[in-house]
């Protein structure tokens, strides 16, 4: 039995429907088992991973942990909900993120910071462990999709920005052989894109992929910004987005082998992302 958390998300959607195609039991960890969307032969399990005495049913008869953080919000809870997953499973393979460094510190109110610790107490918590680090997730673009949608024109800065985006159903695949292979224990997977394309780039390969031209209109990083923090962003990670993506047009992101490397298949181009979810821009 593999217990997968963050499944009804991106990257543990496609985890749960790697695991069911391979014949694997499959439980998943959900705040609201009601509403949650999944396929069937999936057994959902209330559970809170910031109150870690919620986790205990879901965790019974547990073999390995598919650990994805809601990074922040449940730090508080981190310590105990990672004794409590390494009390009960062998395995955890852990979502971390690219940045993260063994060294890095935890800073407070970081994204980068918060994976870092997650990574630490997995570490000290005598069970085998996998961390993928992967960089930017493709699905972020998904935040143009209204805009798209409306005029087929992303207003934004650093449309020059270059990213190695990655496709959330590489990132599960790499999970899965982690949490039903050997060998991987005490890997860390940093995982990219197999390319770096800028944002407007990226934005006309929507429009490819959708059959209608999709134009990118460069605004000041202020508008961006402002944007970001009326979607419901914490202003300090918006700022910190915007910071990456100025750094990102002088420096691209550079791409990773290590998908291919572990998967034996090449890394989704994000053309290939874009016409998984045309239906999401239309
Ligand atoms: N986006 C990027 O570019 C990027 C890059 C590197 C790393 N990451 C990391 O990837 C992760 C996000 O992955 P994603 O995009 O697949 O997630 P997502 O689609 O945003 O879904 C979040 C999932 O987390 C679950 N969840 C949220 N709070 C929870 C809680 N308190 N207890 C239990 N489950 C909880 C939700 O489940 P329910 O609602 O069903 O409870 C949902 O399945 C984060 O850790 C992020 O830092 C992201």
């Amino acid at each position: 039995m593999i217990l997968v958390t963050g499944a009804t998300g991106n990257v543990g959607g496609h985890v749960v429907s790697q695991l069911l195609n391979r014949g694997v039991a499959v439980r998943a960890l959900t705040r609201d088992p009601a509403t949650a969307a999944l396929p069937d032969g999936v057994e959902a399990v209330r559970g809170d991973l910031a109150d870690p005495a919620s986790l205990d049913t879901a965790l019974d008869g547990v073999e390995a942990v598919f650990l994805l953080w809601p990074t922040l919000a449940a730090d508080h809870a981190a310590a105990a909900a990672v004794e409590r997953i390494a009390g009960r499973a062998r395995r955890v393979v852990y979502v971390s993120a690219r940045g993260v460094s063994d060294d890095l510190e935890r800073a407070p109110g970081s994204i980068l910071g918060s994976h870092a610790y997650l990574e630490r107490l997995i570490r000290g918590a005598g069970v085998e462990w996998t961390f993928l680090r992967p960089g930017g997730f493709a699905v972020n673009t998904l935040l143009w999709a209204p805009e798209i949608r409306a005029t087929g024109v992303v207003r934004r800065s650093h449309g020059a920005a270059g990213r190695a985006l990655i496709h959330e159903r590489d990132i599960a695949t790499v999970g899965v052989l982690a949490l039903t292979g050997d060998g991987h224990a005490g890997a860390v997977y940093e995982l990219t894109g197999p390319e770096t394309l800028t944002q407007a780039e990226q934005a006309a390969a929507i429009g490819e992929a959708i059959g209608r031209p999709v134009r990118w209109e460069e605004v000041p990083p202020e508008n961006t910004l402002r944007d970001l923090v009326a979607s419901g962003m914490p202003a300090a990670m918006a700022e910190g987005i915007v910071a990456a993506h100025d750094a990102m047009v002088t420096s691209p992101e550079t791409t990773t082998a290590t998908f291919e490397k572990v998967a034996g298949v090449p890394a989704t181009p994000f053309r290939q992302w874009a016409i998984d979810h045309a239906g999401d821009f239309r």
